[in-house]
Order: C-alpha cells, then sequence, then structure tokens
C-alpha cells in the first residue's frame, strides 16, 4: 500500500495527543520506542518524528528486523567486508552507517534474535559498528534510532525473550497508537483521504460515501486498522458501479448483517474464504498465491471455482474487474480467463450482474 508518510490528525484525543508529542519528542534526539497493533499507522509515527526532527534534511532508513535469517540482518545492519562469507565480494556499508546523520527505524525489532540484540545494544551503548568479517569496532555514526513493534514487547521481557538492557535504551520514550476501534471519529477523515488518493487514478467511477454507509464504515471493529481501511475503500473504488457507495456496497464482512435481505449465517472458513483473502486482504497476486497451489495439487478445481465465486460476488459478475481484485496486471486478464477456461474453474457470471 502506498504511504504519503503524513499522519493524517482526525478528531480523537488520542490521536491529536500523539501528534503534540510527536512535535515534542522531535525537539530531541531520545530513543523512541512505537509499539501498536499492526496497520495502525507506527511507520507513519517514525517518519513524522524524522520530519519534525533537526534530522528532517537527512537519510530515514527503514529497517525490517523481521523475515531476514540473523546472518543477513547483521550484515544489512552493520554491513560488512569483502571476503567476510560467500558472496561477500566488496566491502558493504550498512544501513546504520547510511543513516549517519539521520534516523534509522528499526521495525518489527521485537522479532530479532537474543544475538542480534545484543549486537544491538552494544551499537546503542558506544556508537560504533562492527562490520561483519572485522574484529574490531570501527565505524563511529550518529544515528537516531526508532524502533517499532507489535509485539507485546513488556511480556517478552518478562519471558526472557527480548533483553530488558535493550529494552530500556530503546524505551526512552514510548508511544502507543491506538488501534482505530478506540478512535471511531477518525475514521472519516482516513476513508476521504483514501478516497481521495484513489479515486485520482484512471478514471474510477466513484466519487463519495453516502453518509449511511459511512456511519457503517466508523461502526466497524477494523481489526487491521488503517491498512485494512485503505484496503476496504481501494476495492470499493476498483469495483464501485456508482458514484455514490451505498451501505450495500460496502463488503459483507463490514456490514455485518446491515443492508442484507438474508442473515448471514455463521460458517465455518473454507479453502476458497482463506485464498479469498489472501488476494484481496493481503494484495498478493493470484499468480503466486493461488496459481503454484493449484498447479501443485494442494488445492483442488472446486476450490478455485469458489474462490472465483466470490470474486464474481464482489466484482457484480465483471471478470474484468476480478482480475484486477486479484492483483494481476491488465495485461493478464485474457490468461487469467485462458487458465480458468482449461481448468474448467470458469464461474457463469451472469447470476452475478
Ligand atoms: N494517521 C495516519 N494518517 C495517514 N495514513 C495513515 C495513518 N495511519 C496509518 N496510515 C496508513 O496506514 C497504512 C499502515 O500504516 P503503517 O505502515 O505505518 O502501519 P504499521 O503500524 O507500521 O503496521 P505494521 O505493524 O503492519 O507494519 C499505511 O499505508 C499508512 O500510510
Ligand atoms: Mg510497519
Amino acid at each position: 500500500m502506498r504511504s504519503t508518510g503524513d499522519l493524517l490528525i482526525g478528531t480523537s484525543p488520542s490521536i491529536i495527543e500523539l501528534k503534540e508529542e510527536i512535535e515534542r519528542v522531535a525537539r530531541s534526539d531520545a530513543k523512541v520506542l512505537i509499539t501498536g497493533e499492526s496497520g495502525t499507522g507506527k511507520e507513519v509515527v517514525a517518519r513524522s518524528i524524522h520530519a519534525a526532527s533537526r534530522r528532517a534534511s537527512r537519510a530515514f532508513i527503514a529497517v525490517n528486523c523481521a523475515g531476514l535469517p540473523e546472518t543477513l540482518l547483521e550484515s544489512e545492519l552493520f554491513g560488512h567486508v569483502k571476503g567476510s562469507f560467500t558472496g561477500a565480494y566488496r566491502d558493504k556499508a550498512g544501513k546504520l552507517e547510511m543513516a549517519d546523520t539521520g534516523t534509522v527505524f528499526l521495525d518489527e525489532v521485537g522479532e530479532m534474535t537474543l544475538r542480534m540484540q545484543g549486537m544491538l545494544l552494544r551499537f546503542l551503548e558506544t556508537g560504533e559498528l562492527q562490520k561483519v568479517g572485522t574484529d574490531h569496532a570501527g565505524v563511529g555514526v550518529d544515528v537516531r534510532v526508532i524502533a517499532a513493534t507489535n509485539r507485546k514487547i513488556e511480556d517478552m521481557v518478562a519471558q526472557g525473550q527480548f533483553r530488558d538492557d535493550l529494552y530500556y535504551r530503546l524505551n526512552v520514550v514510548h508511544f502507543l497508537v491506538p488501534p482505530l476501534r478506540d478512535r471511531k471519529s477518525d475514521v472519516p477523515l482516513l476513508v476521504h483521504a483514501a478516497l481521495q488518493q484513489f479515486v485520482g487514478t484512471n478514471g474510477y467511477i466513484v466519487q463519495e460515501i453516502d453518509p449511511a454507509a459511512m456511519v457503517v464504515l466508523t461502526d466497524y471493529a477494523w481489526p487491521g486498522n488503517v491498512r485494512e481501511l485503505q484496503n476496504v475503500v481501494e476495492r470499493l473504488v476498483v469495483t464501485g458501479r456508482n458514484e455514490v457507495v451505498r451501505v450495500e456496497d460496502l463488503p459483507l464482512e463490514i456490514r455485518g448483517g446491515r443492508g442484507m435481505l438474508r442473515p448471514k449465517k455463521e460458517r465455518r472458513r473454507t479453502v476458497a474464504d482463506e485464498l479469498y483473502k489472501r488476494v484481496v486482504e493481503d494484495r498478493e497476486s493470484f499468480w503466486t498465491a493461488v496459481y503454484p497451489l493449484y498447479m501443485n495439487r494442494e488445492i483442488t478445481k472446486s476450490n478455485v471455482r469458489d474462490l472465483v465465486t466470490k470474486g464474481l460476488e464482489e466484482a457484480r459478475g465483471n471478470y474484468k474487474i476480478v482480475a484486477r481484485l486479484f492483483n494481476m496486471e491488465p495485461r493478464d486478464y485474457k490468461k487469467f480467463l485462458n487458465f480458468l477456461r482449461k481448468h474448467e474453474c470458469q464461474v457463469p457470471f451472469r447470476e452475478f450482474r
């Protein structure tokens, strides 16, 4: 999801307070730990602190501490010297060095191994980097450190999964970005901003949200927070067939029974639900999230057919929109239809019109 990096300030006291706190904290070089559920805007807060600080014109470098094996993360952060491991053909600066005189954002810091935590702590204590492949601390750098996690880091400290000395060092100032359900009055503002962002691009029909639909959007609990909100608005824009979005145009999970003829039955999540979530909510492409599973026979024809049915329901029978919903490039539309035809996964679209 594209991010403007600007923190939108709604009307809820918690977010106004957060903005004031950002401005205060930006004046110092204090380390900041940002916590909050996934999608609440932790990175936006980190960027805002940087942008309001005296380092604003210098680099802001984000490092995702999750998902990289420890040795790669070490070299990513600290850099390495030529020959220190297979494939290290030349000296390479780490992100901490690249962020010199600027800000480094350590995202998902709770996922670091204990050993990496130890190395980070040593850096924070000395301000000196030890590159992979050297046995001495060398380069001194001047970076402001902002870290974030969506884990309950105090619990991790209590359970010995996160070093308490590192925790105290990072947590000089603590920001808690509240979940969207605790600041509902911000929802209309965020919806409007997202709408502005998407409507501008290539001639979509949707222009505005009906007040009743806005009430439903505001009432919804938003477990995926602002990121989920942006995805939902994007889907409404992409699939919308009228200028004004009404309650009945909202996805089922959001209206939760409102604006429907039949009450929604509780049912188990199916394979198709899971696939649908991956392509529509997590924004993976059909070609990477579904196609390989089908070709490896991990999912069946009928799973694919159910997925396509769900897509057609959302897209009101328009296969082109299904292709967009499933994150395919426009030029893949024919390929998608050929795939469905060849594997007998086509679903008649007329009944969804
Ligand atoms: N107050 C806000 N103003 C504008 N955009 C926001 C705001 N809060 C969140 N966003 C947007 O929501 C999305 C998620 O925000 P961000 O990436 O900062 O969340 P996060 O807390 O880092 O999530 P995760 O834990 O999943 O990494 C981004 O596209 C961001 O631009
Ligand atoms: Mg993030």
